[in-house]
């Protein structure tokens, strides 16, 4: 399964809004319509959205049309901008943008520009792939065989460029031939762990028990769960994790039952810059999201609506950081 592919002049990305009861693909050569897959959730998990932008970025310069390099790059800037302005949590969009910007620094030619920005997305791609199969290794060590896990939201290979970062782990302790059993949240309010997670899972022949998210700390407190595990969008330097809402509550239940909570995910996603979570921009998300639900709306017409996308996790919630660069225990220090 692949989140998305570069297809030379174009990219294809499985809509994740149909899954899992429709696989549909969109295929694109216009980063404006990529730019609003990631805003809508067609392709969404934090590595996938800095994949997703890379591409975007190569497909902006595919677009242009002439050989002056400063208006090259004024278009090609013009994307970044649209770009980043699509979701403003998971850093991994700001860190790939970045990563494309600093290339039209090296370059004077739209011909060369063009080449260096698509073989650097390729690379970022690449690159998340072998980060996402090192987590799997770094974190398959923590798993014990017959252990029971509870992971949120969806965190694999649909949210990466491999085979993800929290759900990575799970994969290769199961790989390994470990025997575990998965609790899966169902992930108010986009449902990405009921419609993505366990679908994933199950095609990966994983053990897979659907829960809602007000489930856990009864499954705590009846012993159920060994570990957490879940992915990150963004983690400061201090450790703070900020994750799709619901994490905070999973992490503070899982301390109180004296449950391991461990977070995994590539270096892209930790913010070195951001000093603790107080400063992570936290997405909000359209109140049509809790209004409607089942194919129709839910609540009455006129009410108020909050709907943060993700939360804060301190980190003196967090058992353990998976990279791909190992176990970090606490203290926690990525400046
Ligand atoms: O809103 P989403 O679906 O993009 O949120 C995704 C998450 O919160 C994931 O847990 C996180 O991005 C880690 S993905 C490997």
């Amino acid at each position: 399964m692949k989140s998305i592919e570069w297809l030379g002049d174009q990219v294809r990305l499985i809509d994740q809004t149909k899954l899992p009861l429709e696989e549909t693909y969109l295929e694109t050569d216009d980063y404006t319509i990529l730019a609003d897959a990631i805003r809508t959730m067609k392709i969404r998990g934090a590595p996938a959205i800095g994949i997703a932008a890379a591409y975007g970025i190569a497909l902006a310069a595919l677009k242009f049309f002439g050989s002056d390099f400063q208006l090259f790059r004024s278009h090609v800037e013009h994307a970044i901008n649209e770009l980043s302005s699509t979701r403003p949590t998971a850093v991994n969009l700001f860190w790939s943008l970045q990563r494309m910007k600093n290339v039209l620094d090296t370059v004077n030619s739209v011909e060369t520009a063009r080449k260096k920005l698509i073989s650097e997305a390729l690379n970022i791609h690449r690159e998340d792939e072998e980060m996402c199969r090192k987590i799997g290794e770094h974190g398959a060590t923590l798993i014990e065989h017959n252990s029971t896990l509870l992971t949120h939201c969806n965190t694999g290979a649909l949210a990466t460029g491999g085979e993800g970062t929290a759900q990575s782990i799970i994969t290769t302790a199961h790989r390994q031939g470990k025997s575990i059993k998965v609790y899966a949240t169902e992930t108010r309010p986009a449902l990405q762990g009921a419609r993505l997670t366990t679908w994933e899972l199950l095609k990966n022949g994983i053990d897979v028990t659907l829960i809602t998210d007000t489930m856990t700390a009864f499954l705590m407190k009846q012993r159920k769960i060994d570990l957490v595990v879940v992915g990150a969008d963004r983690i400061a330097s201090n450790g703070d994790v900020a994750n799709k809402i619901g994490t905070y509550n999973l992490a503070v239940i899982a301390k109180h039952h004296g449950v391991p909570f461990y977070v995994a995910a590539p270096s892209s996603t930790i913010d070195s810059t951001t000093a603790s979570g107080d400063s992570i921009p936290i997405e909000e998300r359209s109140p049509d999201e809790l209004m409607e639900g089942f194919g129709r709306r839910i609540a009455p017409e006129g009410i108020k609506v909050y709907s943060p996308a993700f939360d804060i996790t301190p980190a003196s919630f967090v058992t353990a950081i998976i990279t791909e660069q190992g176990v970090h225990k606490p203290p926690f220090n990525f400046s």
